[in-house]
């Protein structure tokens, strides 16, 4: 990872290592309109990313920029309240730099959150997209947090992400989804990553339906990458918080604003469901 050294990421987790005591082992990302999730956290220590060495700073609208670390669900867990996106001006191993931290702070299984666009037709706005595979034209083509010198201290120089939205977390998330009274609206899907912040054009929207996408959304695929390198195992959500729009003749479209609101609005349904499932990780 270009940017960084092992040392500095070493020098990231040791300072959070002197403000917290116990392992950890969940490691956990709200998206965009989410953060409501970290403030569930029972017996917080709370941290600034302002404070934390390397850190970059979190400009994302309604993202808190902090690490929560406590209890959730019976389970030690260390919870980012916002994250990094390429559309902020970030490199992509900026972007992972916190998963590499939180690989040393001990972390097995990443729960990542995001707000997405729905693409297929049958999905409703406020619908649960569990992703089962991206598409990254972003990465595809080199910004990807891996580009440039690999160091093995973290993984090999080749990766395969085929099994990165691991299978046994998604048997499970479906379990707990179903436990909760989510069954319906837990969909599963393909998350298209774009490196935004303007949204897409009609036809790039189209031109995903038609690559079998069933969501849009500008970040976690980054995160993922990182992820699936240094060995964690991850499930990842999206919230569908806008009904893609990909007809010429309607003055409908997406709004910033209106996909920040309906993430705060259902934040206590994603709340419930991760919380739930967090209490049945076998950590
Ligand atoms: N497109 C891209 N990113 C998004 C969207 C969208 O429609 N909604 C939430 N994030």
């Amino acid at each position: 990872m270009s940017g960084y050294s092992y040392e500095k990421v070493v020098e990231a987790a040791d300072f959070l290592k002197s403000k917290f005591t116990g392992s950890v082992k969940i490691g956990i990302i709200c998206g965009t309109g989410l953060s409501a999730l970290g403030d569930d956290v029972e017996d917080k220590v709370v941290v600034p990313y302002t404070q934390i060495p390397h850190f970059p700073e979190s400009t994302a609208p309604s993202h808190k920029g902090q690490l929560v670390f406590g209890n959730l669900g019976g389970k030690s867990v260390i919870c980012m309240q916002g994250r990094f996106h390429p559309y902020e001006g970030y490199e992509a191993w900026q972007v992972a730099f916190p998963i590499r931290v939180m690989k040393l702070l001990g972390v097995e299984t990443m729960v990542i959150t995001n707000a997405a666009g729905g693409l297929n037709r049958s999905y409703n706005v406020g619908d649960f997209m569990m992703v089962k595979d991206h598409v990254s034209l972003p990465s595809l083509i080199g910004y990807n947090p891996l580009w440039g010198p690999n160091d093995e201290r973290f993984g090999p120089r080749f990766i395969p992400v085929s099994n990165a939205y691991c299978r046994d977390l998604r048997a499970l998330m479906r379990e707990v989804a179903d436990s909760v009274g989510y069954k319906e609206r837990l969909r599963e899907g393909i998350y298209c990553n774009v490196a935004g912040p303007s949204f897409e054009t009609i036809w790039e929207m189209k031109i995903m339906l038609q690559l079998g996408c069933d969501a849009v959304g500008m970040s976690t695929v980054q995160e993922m990458i990182a992820v699936a390198h240094c060995g964690m195992k991850a499930c990842v959500v999206s919230l569908i918080t806008d009904y893609c729009v990909i007809d010429y003749d309607t003055d409908d479209k997406v709004d910033g604003d209106e996909v920040i609101a309906v993430g705060q609005e259902r934040a206590a349904d994603m709340r419930k469901l991760i919380t739930a499932f967090v209490k049945r990780l076998p950590v």
